[in-house]
């Protein structure tokens, strides 16, 4: 009997990494290979990386050196490595990594199945080579039939922005957006199989469309989406805020699917810096198109992103990210150290800030939004919220989902309730979830005296 071939994948970095891990799979089983979670025993293992910034890019060589091992003693193992590291350093992986078998780049994942085979008669290969054009999002099968209550649905993929900083516009490639009868036509099938929510996936989802003519922009793409029968929430991420255009913020007002949450990183809340950044807009155009939104769609919850030790980054410049994080009272917020990135705009300006000042201004960002998340979260105790329900929790007692606004919320219940939205009263705050009961645990409470 032939053994089955076993594939490890390990994924590093964004959701567009996870999503394209996804395809992966869904690719490779096509060929033979089905996932396994255990690395010693695969047959081929795939690092899908990250180099947005150091520590991802830090954490890839670590994992290779580990799988060095695994190929001792003449163990027959495929190693390939993928993703934005692959892309950037293409050949000269193979070249320094002698245990090293496949490079493949952002843009050709659907090359991964004729480049295992090759591999498997003793190959060494890199393909690195970008596709600007449409066809490239059409390559591979998006669609992996796989079911679920919440998915991610990529859009558009690349980045034509350019921030100073960041090396996704080099890795990535130019923006380009998937024809939306393709996106339609995806969702449409995953509502059939039960799926309730997507969330619609790109670098900057907000100039989705622009550059094809006679396809609808975000706005338009977001309407249909949320038209298609058996979808119940839509979601997005990631959005500039220069491209949050008037019809956009509209669709908070008018469209009860579009959930109530939004991305919207700021990287900082200082003018010069903003300015450094290229980012496109200053800190008052950012704070104006917050208010629209919240006008929009009263009780928005806004995530963002903050980078802190930028080239320059004076303490008055802190303070300015510091009292923009009040005034936003952002939901959550991811922060990152300033990392110079080889090749960038920003690689340019002396990494001045010293990497203690980094470190220092860091705790103090996330200790302030420690504190707001929580004020946050406690102002939902008492409320009712609509949460989907996605599935029973890892210590296996309770059910989990989300309210729109993107909150966690536990609660007990039948998993006959899984996949649809319910009403849960909200009980307890806590830094990253919220605890509540639905209205039947209530009146079951009540009836034997509990409450
Ligand atoms: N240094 C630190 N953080 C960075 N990011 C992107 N590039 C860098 C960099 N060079 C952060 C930004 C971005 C997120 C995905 O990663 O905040 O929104
Ligand atoms: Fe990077 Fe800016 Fe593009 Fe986001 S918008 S991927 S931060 S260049």
């Amino acid at each position: 009997m032939i053994r089955e071939k076993l594939l490890y994948v390990e994924t590093f970095g964004c959701q567009m990494n996870v999503s394209d891990s996804e395809k992966i799979v869904a690719l490779l089983s096509k060929v033979g290979y089905h996932p396994t979670q255990d690395s010693s025993r695969a047959d081929l293992i795939i690092l899908n990386t990250c180099s947005v910034r150091e520590k991802p890019e830090k954490k890839v060589y670590s994992s290779l050196g580990r799988f060095k091992g695994l190929k001792k003693g003449g163990r027959r193992l495929i190693l390939a490595v993928g993703g934005c590291v692959a892309q950037q350093e293409g050949e000269r992986l193979l070249e320094n990594i002698p245990y090293l078998d496949i490079v493949f780049g952002t843009h050709n994942l659907h090359l991964l199945p004729d480049m295992v085979r090759r591999a498997e008669e003793g190959a060494r290969l890199a393909e690195t080579g970008f596709i600007d054009s449409e066809e490239r999002l059409d390559l591979f099968p998006v669609e992996d039939g796989a079911g679920g209550v919440s998915r991610f649905v990529t859009v558009m993929q690349g980045c034509d922005n350019f921030c100073s900083y960041c090396i996704v516009p080099y890795v990535r490639g130019r923006e380009i957006s998937r024809r939306s009868a393709e996106i339609i036509r995806e969702i449409t099938e995953m509502a059939e199989r039960g799926v309730r929510e997507v969330t619609l996936l790109g670098q900057n989802v907000n100039s989705y469309g622009l550059k094809s003519s006679g396809e609808p922009d975000f706005a338009g793409l977001l309407r249909q989406v949320a038209d298609i029968p058996g979808i119940e929430r839509v979601r997005f991420t990631t959005s500039h805020p220069k491209d949050i255009s008037p019809p956009l913020i509209a669709c908070f007002a008018e469209n009860v699917k579009v959930c109530g949450h939004i991305h919207l990183p700021a990287q900082s809340g200082s003018e010069a810096v903003l300015a450094r950044m290229n980012r496109g807009y200053g800190r008052k155009e950012y704070l104006e198109k917050i208010a629209a939104l919240k006008a929009a769609r009263p009780g928005i919850q806004i995530t963002g992103d903050m980078i802190v030790g930028f080239p320059g980054e004076g303490e008055a410049d802190f303070q300015d990210t510091l009292s923009l994080m009040e005034e936003v009272g952002y939901a959550d917020l991811f922060s990152f150290k300033y990392s110079v990135r080889s090749g960038t705009g920003a690689a340019g300006y002396p990494d001045d800030v010293a990497g203690a000042v980094k470190q220092e201004r860091l705790s103090r960002l996330q200790e302030l939004q420690r504190k707001i998340t929580l004020e946050g979260n406690r102002s939902f105790v008492g409320t009712i919220q609509e949460v989907l329900v996605e599935g029973v929790n890892r210590r296996g007692d309770q059910l989990f989902g989300r309210t729109s606004g993107n909150r966690v919320v536990n609660f007990s219940g039948p998993p006959s309730l899984i996949g649809s939205i319910t009403e849960v009263a909200i009980t307890r705050a806590f830094q990253n979830s919220l605890l509540g009961e639905t209205r039947t645990s209530r009146q079951l409470a009540a009836a034997s005296g509990i409450l």
